[in-house]
């Protein structure tokens, strides 16, 4: 058996008493040519290996490079240095795995976050990736704690799919066709007939219309997967491909909805809190460091932790759309006409400018944006008793804008299909759509909340492209 080793995070909360162990790990640095620091993931914080002067062969501590793998197998001991509590006087030290110092990409110095999306399959030895990913672990697995401990049933929706969700037309097609000499119809068009599904088909925008249907059967469904827009954003807020987590819950309505994204948002933020520290400490860090280039103005007013723990400690301010047209209309920002976007007015769709002018500058604080004209919101949105908005909600953080979108859903087969002919929703393909308001519709309720967003919003990194281990983005599909 090889894996007769301690994890560093372990092995750093226990009492240094001579106890012998082996850890294994890849040299961060290596000082003096006797201290190394050892990293093997599990925890931020290093662990002084002590190869003492004399005892070790020249030839292997060439070998002690940056990145090099090691195996170190001594005793623990309280440090004499400064800076940790601990260290391990080796008594053997083996190379695992060799790292050459001339080439490797990564120098033990500070680089940039572009630099090092470059190297994004070397990122994750850096402390500020590593940080990064544990955290993003510990919320995805918050996230699937908290709708197990509610009775939600996790339902895995499919990837591929022959409809869209958002009828916003931004999918991604999936095809074993030939792009040249594909078969074709009378008429010029393709003739999916022919294609591996008998169908035209594509990568899924969304899983919620299937959640629709286990929601209205199991009562409280959620998916949580990979989700697909081909929309050309090239935003730091923006991927290609991302992490949706949707519930969907029968018998909710508007209310219900917001009420239970609110405290989900809440739970997983606490959760991490409690289980991260020590990631979300040096993340905090290391954004105090990164704005102190910025100007003061251009500073976040909070520290990272400082903010989570106001989220989590204050009710979200809850506004209808209309309202939030007067607040911007009125405000002093648009009346010196310092939006890129001016506010036309009741109707118009809001800009992501906007969203942080009502969280960061007006309310301070996350909002919950209800009931939007119909007209900017997908069809499947419940039509209120006033015929023009829909019981839809956003849900914008402060430094992010949107990071929630939801609704009540259409459960009235009449008016659904109403909207669906207005916005031009292919309803017989929609059948079984459909067919869950003909058979015991009910009131319900879903939302979906874009993981790398979130993982954006606690970790206090600026681009998107730093939460994912492999983003996709416009003209970039590397790893
Ligand atoms: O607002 P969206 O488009 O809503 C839906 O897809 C609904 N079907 C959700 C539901 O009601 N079940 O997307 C939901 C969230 C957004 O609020 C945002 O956080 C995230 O998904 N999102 C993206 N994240 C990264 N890159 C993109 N291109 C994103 N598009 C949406
Ligand atoms: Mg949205």
């Amino acid at each position: 058996m090889f894996n007769k080793r301690i994890k560093i995070k372990e092995l750093l909360v226990q009492e240094p008493q001579n106890q012998v162990v082996t850890v294994m790990g890849w040299v961060r640095t290596f000082r003096n040519n006797q201290f190394i620091a050892l990293n093997d993931g599990s925890a931020n914080t290093n662990l002084q290996v002590v190869a003492e002067l004399g005892k070790f062969d020249e030839e292997l501590l060439k070998r002690l490079t940056t990145s090099a793998a090691i195996r170190a197998t001594g005793v623990v001991v309280p440090s004499q240095g400064k800076g940790q509590i601990m260290e391990l006087k080796a008594d053997v030290i083996d190379i695992l795995g060799d790292s050459d110092a001339e080439k490797y990409p990564l120098q033990p110095k500070k680089h940039s976050l572009e630099f090092l999306r470059e190297k994004a399959h070397l990122r994750f030895r850096t402390n500020t990736f590593a940080s990064i990913f544990r955290v993003r672990h510990t919320l995805a697995f918050a996230i699937n704690k908290f709708f197990n401990e509610k009775g939600f049933t996790y339902l895995h929706t499919p990837i591929i799919t022959a409809s869209d969700a958002e009828g916003a037309g931004e999918m991604f097609k999936v095809t074993t066709l030939p792009l040249e000499g594909a078969p074709k119809n009378e008429d010029g068009s393709i003739n999916f007939k022919e294609d591996f599904f008998g169908r035209a088909t594509n990568l899924t925008v969304s899983g919620q219309l299937e959640a629709e249907l286990g929601a209205t059967a199991l009562g409280e469904v959620y998916t949580f997967g990979p989700t697909f827009r081909a929309e050309n954003s090239n935003t730091a807020r923006h991927l290609a491909e991302f992490w949706m987590i949707e519930p969907e819950m029968a018998f909710y309505d508007l209310e219900d909805n917001a009420n239970l994204a609110e405290e989900f948002i809440k739970y997983i933020i606490r959760y991490a809190l409690e289980n991260n520290r020590e990631d979300l400490d040096f993340l905090a860090n290391r954004q105090a460091e990164e704005e102190k280039q910025l100007p003061q103005d251009k500073r976040s007013e909070m520290g990272l932790i400082e903010k989570l723990e106001f989220v989590i400690n204050n009710d979200f301010q809850r506004l209808t759309y209309t309202e939030a047209i007067d607040i911007l209309t009125n405000s002093n920002h648009n009346k010196k006409k310092k939006f890129q976007y001016p506010i036309t007015g009741w109707g118009m769709d809001l800009q992501s400018e906007h969203e942080r002018y009502l969280v960061e500058k007006h309310f301070k604080k996350p909002v919950i944006l209800m009931n939007y004209p119909a007209s900017i919101k997908a069809f499947y949105m419940r039509l209120n008793e006033d015929g023009k908005t829909v019981a839809a909600m956003d849900i914008l953080a402060p430094g992010m804008g949107e990071i929630v979108g939801g609704s009540q859903r259409e459960e009235r087969l009449d008016v659904l299909l109403q909207k669906m002919e207005a916005m031009h929703i292919p309803a017989e393909e929609m059948w079984w759509y459909l067919d869950i308001r003909r058979f015991g519709t009910v009131p319900h309720a879903g939302f979906g909340l874009g993981f790398e967003r979130m993982v954006q919003f606690v970790t206090g990194m600026g681009n998107i492209r730093d939460v994912i281990a492999f983003p996709r983005t416009p003209k970039y599909a590397d790893f």
